[in-house]
């Protein structure tokens, strides 16, 4: 490995493994290839904007032509797919982009990965692929998928495909299913971007039904580093989760947040709930941990941390909260924080 093509690498967990691995290692050179969707933000490359060993090409996924030219003119050995669309609530608002990017364009990688013979093809997969968990139990790697929103049913699509492309032609994949990621820059369109820019306008906080829901809150450079030892050390043809094995109902995870930014609890509004809303995820994670991987921060630390990156970043995200985006949000939460 490399030569990194980095796909959707302008986006949250994308740019936060670009700095990772730049930071972390001196012989990588990395291509970020995005589509610039209004997720994609080029502010979060700025820190690596003048390395030598960094290249940007706006592009989509879906597109073959443009797919090939980035691998040959970069020498490309190793593709890491996070280009998505990701947010659970636009998916169910409309479906259509879901189902381009996630299941054509990493059919688009996959054909490319296949015809230039690349050293590896890496799918960031999710927890969601596999659906609303009960109580007492942990997802494992090999268990089926079920998923049940547009955004885990596309997920769970590309994933298919990429196993399929291992076991029918013999790609060398690796798969990895994280669990719900916070940190720097991060859209506001996601619950703590969203909660925290809103409480420090003093807005109210609109969480979904009663708010025990249970998500496994994971700080997005342990994601990161998880991610390099699959690169490293994981065996090709597997699937690895990655979470905390930690759950946190999204009502605590709020007082975390308030009690940062040093705000009232009752900025709390309880509205209609999210079509279909998994109540639980959990994973098991024995078998990255087993590979030697730990995470540095407790969901805890992970929440107060990523809360105070917004806090002390208001240039990054008041230039994303613009028009656009309060016009989703009144599509959104206009009608639910009105009754
Ligand atoms: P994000 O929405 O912040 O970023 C997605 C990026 O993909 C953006 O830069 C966007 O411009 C780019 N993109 C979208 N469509 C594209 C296309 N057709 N061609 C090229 N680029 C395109 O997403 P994120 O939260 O950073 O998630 C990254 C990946 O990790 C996704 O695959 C997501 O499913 C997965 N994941 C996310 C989480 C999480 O908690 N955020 C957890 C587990 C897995
Ligand atoms: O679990 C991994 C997934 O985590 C990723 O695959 C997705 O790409 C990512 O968006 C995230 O999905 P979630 O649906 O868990 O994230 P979101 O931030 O949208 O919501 C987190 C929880 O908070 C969820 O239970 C819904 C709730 N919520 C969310 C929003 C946006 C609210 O209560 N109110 C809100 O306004």
């Amino acid at each position: 490995m490399k030569n990194l093509m980095v796909t959707g690498g302008a986006g949250f967990i994308g740019a936060n493994f670009v700095h990772h691995m730049l930071g972390k290692y001196d012989g990588y050179r990395v291509v970020v290839f995005d589509k610039l969707t209004y997720a994609g933000n080029l502010d979060n490359l700025l820190p690596v904007k003048d390395d030598p060993r960094y290249a940007f090409i706006q592009g989509d996924i879906c597109d073959a032509e443009a797919v090939d030219a980035a691998i040959e003119a970069h020498d490309i050995d190793t593709i890491v797919n996070f280009a998505a669309e990701t947010h659970v609530d636009r998916s169910i608002l409309d479906p259509d982009a879901f189902v381009q990017t996630s299941v054509y364009g990493t059919y688009v990688l996959l054909e490319a990965a296949k015809k230039h013979g690349l050293e590896r093809y890496h799918q960031i997969s999710t927890d969601e692929v596999y659906g609303d968990i009960p109580e007492g139990y942990s997802s494992v790697e090999s268990d089926a998928l079920r998923p049940r929103s547009p955004y885990a049913a596309s997920k769970a699509s590309a994933d298919l495909m990429v196993q399929a492309y291992h076991i029918t032609y013999g790609l060398p994949i690796t798969i990895t299913r994280g669990s719900n990621n916070i940190g720097p820059y991060q859209y506001p369109e996601k619950v703590v971007p969203l909660f925290t820019t809103n409480a420090m306008d003093d807005k109210p906080l609109p969480l979904y039904g009663d708010g025990r829901q249970k998500r496994e809150y994971q700080y997005v450079g342990d994601h990161c580093s998880a991610i390099d030892l699959v690169l490293h050390k994981g065996v090709i043809g597997d699937v690895y989760n990655i979470g905390t094995g930690v759950e946190v109902e999204n009502i605590d995870m709020v007082k975390i947040l308030l009690d940062t930014v040093d705000k009232p609890h009752d900025l709390i509004r309880h509205v209609t709930d999210r079509a279909g809303h998994d109540r639980r995820y959990s994973l098991n994670i024995g078998k990255i941990l087993a590979l030697g991987w730990e995470p540095d921060h407790t969901p805890e630390e992970a929440i107060a941390k990523s809360v105070a990156w917004y806090r002390d970043n208001e240039w990054w995200w008041r230039k994303v909260r613009n028009e656009d985006f309060e016009s989703y949000y009144q599509v959104q939460y206009g009608k639910r924080l009105a009754s």
